[in-house]
């Protein structure tokens, strides 16, 4: 449930991708309850919940935009629905996220191209816009995961989209900086949504995740908010973990 009296983000254009998902909801609910305009990006889910989720959160000027992040067609025509809703850009947060599950030797083309297409480049397009249209002050936060970092059998193109988001993270906070954007990354452990409980290596007992290794979608969108707000304004190309402390275990 969002807690917050803050209103960081009143008068602020927010665009959300993967927005109808766990991770994705809780970050415009979140967005919503602080006073921002939203565009919630989604390829399927349910947006009309999606839409009233956030204005029961106390979003006055909320829509959704369905649109396959992979796409850069689709982006470029997403981003002119929220330039001419809300008149700019403040904030993008590419949430939307994919795995497929299969030893790296059984990998296709295709297989590659989609996780990577999805999940590195659906970000990189995103960003792309951001960095034209965006205005001073604003901010680009993805979304990757622990799996940047250190990974598990079975996800090889998972965790090199999430690995190369870091460094897209990097370069576009260095080429955000003369033009007053900020760019970071979150990487989550192992998050409380329909994602994490598909995933076969969970189900098949090959991985195991102690409850109080779980967070909630409200935790992540928390530490999201606050990288996008006036409070992080002099941290940017940061790559925050946001895991309650799985990684740093031996
Ligand atoms: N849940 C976890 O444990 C966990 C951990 C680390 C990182 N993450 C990352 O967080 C992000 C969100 O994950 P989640 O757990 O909320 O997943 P989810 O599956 O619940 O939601 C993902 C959302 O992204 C949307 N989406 C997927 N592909 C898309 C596309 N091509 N275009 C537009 N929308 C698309 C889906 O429709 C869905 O609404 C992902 O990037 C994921 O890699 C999740």
């Amino acid at each position: 449930m969002v807690n917050t009296n803050m209103k960081r983000f009143e008068q602020r254009s927010v665009i959300v991708t993967g927005a109808c998902g766990g991770i994705g909801l809780a970050t415009a609910r979140r967005f919503a309850a602080e006073g921002a305009r939203l565009a919630l990006v989604d390829h399927g889910g349910d947006a009309d919940a999606a839409i009233a989720a956030c204005k029961t959160a106390g979003a006055e000027d909320v829509f959704a935009i369905a649109c396959d992040v992979a796409d850069p067609q689709q982006v470029d025509v997403a981003c002119a629905q929220a330039l001419q809703r809300h008149g700019a850009i403040d904030v993008v947060v590419n949430v939307a996220g994919m795995m497929v599950f299969k030893p790296l030797a059984d990998h296709a083309p295709e297989d590659w191209q989609r996780v990577l297409g999805v999940n590195l480049l659906g970000a990189a397009w995103f960003t792309q816009q951001a960095l034209r249209h965006m205005r001073a002050g604003g901010a680009i936060i993805n979304v990757a995961s622990v799996h940047a970092r250190a990974t598990s059998p079975l996800v090889a193109s998972y965790a090199a989209s999430k690995a190369a988001l870091l460094s897209l993270t990097r370069s576009a906070a260095i080429e955000g900086k003369p033009l007053g954007i900020r760019a970071n990354a979150i990487l989550p452990g192992a998050v409380d949504t329909p994602m994490l409980w598909s995933n076969p290596n969970l189900q098949s007992g090959a991985e195991t995740i102690a409850p109080d290794d779980v967070g909630t979608p409200d935790a992540v969108a928390a530490a999201i908010a606050f990288l996008a707000s006036a409070d992080a304004a002099f941290i940017s190309g940061a790559s925050l973990d946001v895991d309650g402390g799985r990684l740093a275990k031996l």
